[in-house]
């Protein structure tokens, strides 16, 4: 149940429903688009970044909080671990196990390698299960992988790398059908064909789906298949540092056991880094859509160890995050609503964005319209937010059409007395997804041999910005070709000792730009929700 005051403004958007059912909002020109992202998208405040001083990618922006973790004190003493002595002994080390971790743990494993997950809370907690509208695959006859992957490259600005949007886009239509062979039940029509829907920046109807909560459907039926391979794993034992042999490969990564604090020393012959996004960084004081473990650990470790990131200076805030209540602030309100028809409104009824424009330009005009035009409503307290008009779908799709294609966003509001059938929903921009990350090629290898890495915690797939349905999807590519790979590499490999040198220089650098001191100690493992100085504090929790 909305406060009165909003009630009125729900009065002036009821008005304006059938005049806006014959509207339309033209799409933006390139060089309206380019005003807007530069005037209010998030990425473009030169305050709220800053240039790397030490590492690989010394001189590179990024936003401070991740700039912060990036040039980290390592939380480990060099001197006091013998990385020869291992706890457990392996040829893939899988750090991370949602979607992407646990495609590259199952391909490995059918590739003969012996496999080791471990993971900072338990098997598949990870942003995969908040994924909600669906996976993009051009399976249908008017699709094609070539009309898919221009789609990407316009929705990341054309600065996305070609070769891995290539085998993204390839590779697509057969993820689908392993997803579906391990046992997901896509949403389909009555006559077996594959129900898809399309999203902002996508010209195909190409997502597929189990209704809104695909991510948790994907994710169930790989959790299963890890135990039905027996594919060993540990949980609440975060990676704190990699370990690098006398050659400069990797051999292995120092885990944390989050109960007894003691360390575990894994030898492994190739690793797997799969440890999601950056959420829970809250930057610039965004809420997130992002799980409790979301704190950019994968980027920390890999960059310590001498891997290459890119695009760290690009965030995706997705534009519809819940606003009100407070109990869900920045909480998902899954692109599928504005795929299905609710149309965007701002506080006196009217549209003004066409909504299913790419991520970055429907959050920019809706930080617009509440900043610069104070066309926005507020919050009892104190949040920015647009209409997101939802009953609109059931208008123009029929009745009974959110029941049957959204349970999962009813049943969300109705635990607070919203009926989104009935009643608009209040949104704002939220933190979602990193669209940069460690630099990979099409096997997902990075710089450091014997490093690989897929989903969220890598780069360039998405350009500066991603599609819908992109990111779970890159968790399938991605996940299995690196399970592939590393394997491979592990069969390969000549094997050096094993060494924290790497740690012991990284320490060195920081100390000689005069770091060591006022960076924290990092990777940050859990979300830090005291009140700090440019931390998150729109809000308390
Ligand atoms: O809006 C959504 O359901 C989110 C999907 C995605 O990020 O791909």
């Amino acid at each position: 149940m909305y406060p009165a005051y909003l009630e009125e403004s729900i009065h002036l958007v009821e008005d304006t429903r059938v005049r806006r059912l014959i509207e339309a909002i033209p799409r933006l020109a390139e060089d309206e688009k380019d005003d807007l992202l530069r005037q209010y998208h998030p990425d473009y405040i030169a305050t709220s970044m800053r240039k790397l001083q030490v590492g690989i990618n010394k001189g590179d922006s990024t936003p401070l909080e991740l700039a912060d973790l990036l040039e980290g004190n390592s939380r480990i003493d060099p001197g006091r671990i013998d990385p020869s002595k291992p706890d457990y002994n392996v040829d893939v080390l899988v750090i991370g196990c949602g979607g992407a971790g646990a495609s590259a743990a199952l391909l490995a494993h059918e590739a003969g390698a012996r496999v080791l997950i471990t993971t900072k809370l338990r098997l598949g907690d990870a942003n995969t299960v908040g994924a909600q509208a669906g996976t993009q695959a051009a399976d249908r006859p008017n699709d094609s992988p070539a009309i898919h992957y221009l789609d990407t490259m316009g929705g990341g600005h054309f600065e996305n790398i070609p070769e891995l949007v290539e085998v993204l886009v390839k590779d697509a239509p057969s993820a689908i059908k392993w997803l579906e062979k391990l046992g997901v039940n896509w949403d389909k029509a009555s006559d077996g064909a594959m129900y898809e829907l399309s999203g902002g920046g996508t010209s195909r109807r190409r997502l597929h789906s189990a209704r809104d909560y695909t991510g948790l459907e994907e994710m169930r039926v790989l959790r299963d298949e890890l135990q039905n391979k027996k594919i060993d794993y540990l949980e609440f034992a975060p990676a704190v540092e990699l370990i690098l042999d006398d050659r400069g490969q990797i051999a292995g990564a120092i885990l944390l056991n989050m109960e007894t604090e003691e360390l575990i020393v894994v030898r492994a012959r190739a690793v797997i880094m799969a440890t999601g996004g950056i959420g829970r960084l809250h930057i610039q004081g965004f809420p997130t859509t992002n799980h409790y473990g979301a704190t950019a650990d994968g980027l920390v470790l890999a960059y310590h160890a001498g891997a290459e990131l890119i695009f760290i200076d690009t965030m995706q805030y997705h534009p519809t995050g819940a606003v009100y209540p407070l109990q869900i602030l920045g909480q998902l309100v899954t692109e599928k609503v504005r795929t299905l028809g609710a149309q965007l409104v701002n506080g006196n009824g009217e549209q003004f964005v066409m909504p299913l424009e790419p991520r970055d330009i429907v959050a920019s005009a809706i930080i617009r319209e509440c900043q610069e035009r104070q066309r926005g409503l507020r919050t009892p307290n104190g949040e920015f937010g647009v209409w997101l008009d939802s009953p609109m779908i059931d208008i123009l799709r029929g009745e009974g059409t959110i029941g049957r294609e959204l349970p999962a966003m009813v049943r969300q509001f109705r635990r607070f007395n919203i009926d989104i059938t009935r009643e608009p929903i209040l949104v704002y921009p939220t933190l979602h997804y990193q669209n940069g990350g460690i630099k990979i090629d099409t096997d997902g290898a990075t710089n450091v041999p014997g490093l690989f890495a897929a989903g969220e915690c890598t780069g360039g797939v998405h350009g500066r910005n991603r599609l819908i349905g992109n990111s779970t999807l890159e968790l399938f590519v991605f996940g299995r070709r690196a399970g592939r790979a590393a394997a491979r590499y592990a069969s390969e490999v000549k094997r050096g000792s094993p060494t924290l040198e790497h740690v012991r220089r990284w320490q060195k650098d920081l100390e000689r730009a005069g770091l060591a001191r006022e960076r924290p100690v990092s990777p940050r493992l859990l979300p830090n929700y005291v009140r700090r100085a440019h931390g998150y504090t729109r809000a308390e929790i």
